[in-house]
């Protein structure tokens, strides 16, 4: 029952034994071995157009050096107050960019537009003391387990490009959203004005890959260089493409999130139906929130549940009561039917 996170799965049969296979060979290091192009090139049908393609380590690299790369001397960049750039990456993205974070607030974890304009109003071009508003990041899935629709992404890059700025998005759970909103690569992110994406695979079973692909070339002219110096140029890179080869190989990606989405489906109705349990917030991905009786959460725990608590945010639908507890729930790859089956046993005994 490990609901704690999806890093918290290992990495899929089959990514392991293409590293296995990789790590009998001799191959050009640096990320100029004949397996890093031929993955590079994938990510260009993948996204059905050519695009630059760098692997790094962490989201939290993808994220920080993506900032980097269309960083603006005395720049704002523009998040969800909520984001895991401006929470969770201990400043991250601010060191690597030198840019500052603005938050900006909006329900169910998206950046309201009309309060994206207005920040952005509040950093002109020539705003000397401020700061200058310089790029918009979204997240697709986002925190709260919420995913921007298509028309939500249109409306948010719509008002970064009349103003200039550049977008990016942090798709640590991209596969999860793409799953739910059953479309393209492509219709989720250039064809929408995204110009810059973190593309996770650690969280949807990798090891431990990561990549930044560039929809626009001219974006990604000095990355090589943004990249080396903050010591995110693998000598054995080829292992990050191992990986991402097993990963786009045959839909496993897709496969892998649809299995997590579908297992968080099964949590969804299993906790709405309990009395004991209520959806906190509704949510399409692969992560759950859930308002609990202690009394559950703690039978759960001491049964050797995984989960985290979750600070409860002040426009909750329903208040969270005195003797109730809410928590994050998250599926993977590896979440089989029984761990959901066993947990919901035990809150409806609570
Ligand atoms: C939405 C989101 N973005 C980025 C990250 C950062 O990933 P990492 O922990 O690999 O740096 C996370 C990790 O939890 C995340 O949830």
């Amino acid at each position: 029952m490990f609901f704690a996170s999806d890093n918290w799965a290992g990495a899929h049969p089959s990514i392991n034994e293409r590293l296995s296979r990789e790590s009998t060979r001799f191959a050009a290091a640096y990320g100029n071995s004949d397996l890093d192009k031929a993955v590079e090139a994938r990510f260009n049908e993948i996204f059905e157009r050519d695009v630059s393609v760098y692997f790094v380590s962490t989201g939290t690299a993808a994220n920080s050096l993506s900032l980097a790369s269309i960083a603006r001397v005395g720049g704002v960049a523009f998040s969800h107050s909520e984001a895991h750039v401006i929470e969770d990456e201990c400043g991250a993205p601010d060191f690597f960019s030198g840019m500052r974070m603005v938050p900006v607030e909006g329900e169910d974890g998206k950046m309201e537009p009309a309060k994206l304009s207005a920040r952005i109003a509040g950093f002109p071009q020539d705003s000397l003391h401020h700061g200058r508003a310089a790029a918009v990041t979204l997240t697709q899935a986002t925190e709260t387990g919420t995913i921007y629709t298509l028309d939500e992404i249109d409306a948010i890059t719509r008002i970064a490009k009349a103003n200039g700025l550049p977008v990016h998005m942090d798709g640590a759970r991209f596969a999860n959203a793409l799953v739910s909103l059953d479309v393209s690569p492509a219709e989720m992110t250039w064809k929408r004005g995204i110009d810059i994406l973190s593309f996770g695979g650690t969280k949807n079973g990798c090891w431990c890959a990561e990549a930044i692909v560039f929809f626009n070339p001219e974006l990604a002219k000095d990355f090589a260089f943004i990249r080396k110096r903050a010591a995110q140029l693998f000598s054995k890179t080829r292992f990050i493409s191992a990986q991402f080869d097993a990963y786009l190989q045959d839909g496993l990606w897709l496969n892998m999130a649809s299995h997590a989405n579908s297992m968080a489906d099964r949590l969804r109705a299993g906790i709405g139906s309990l009395n004991s349990t209520r959806l906190a917030w509704h949510t399409t991905s692969n992560e759950v929130f859930a308002v609990l009786n202690k009394a559950s959460a703690e039978a759960a725990e001491a049964k050797g549940a995984k989960f985290y608590g979750w600070p409860v945010p002040t426009n909750m639908p329903e208040p969270v009561r005195e003797d109730e507890t809410l928590i994050r729930l998250v599926t993977s790859f590896a979440t089989t039917e029984e761990d959901i089956d066993q947990f919901l046993s035990i809150c409806s005994a609570g």
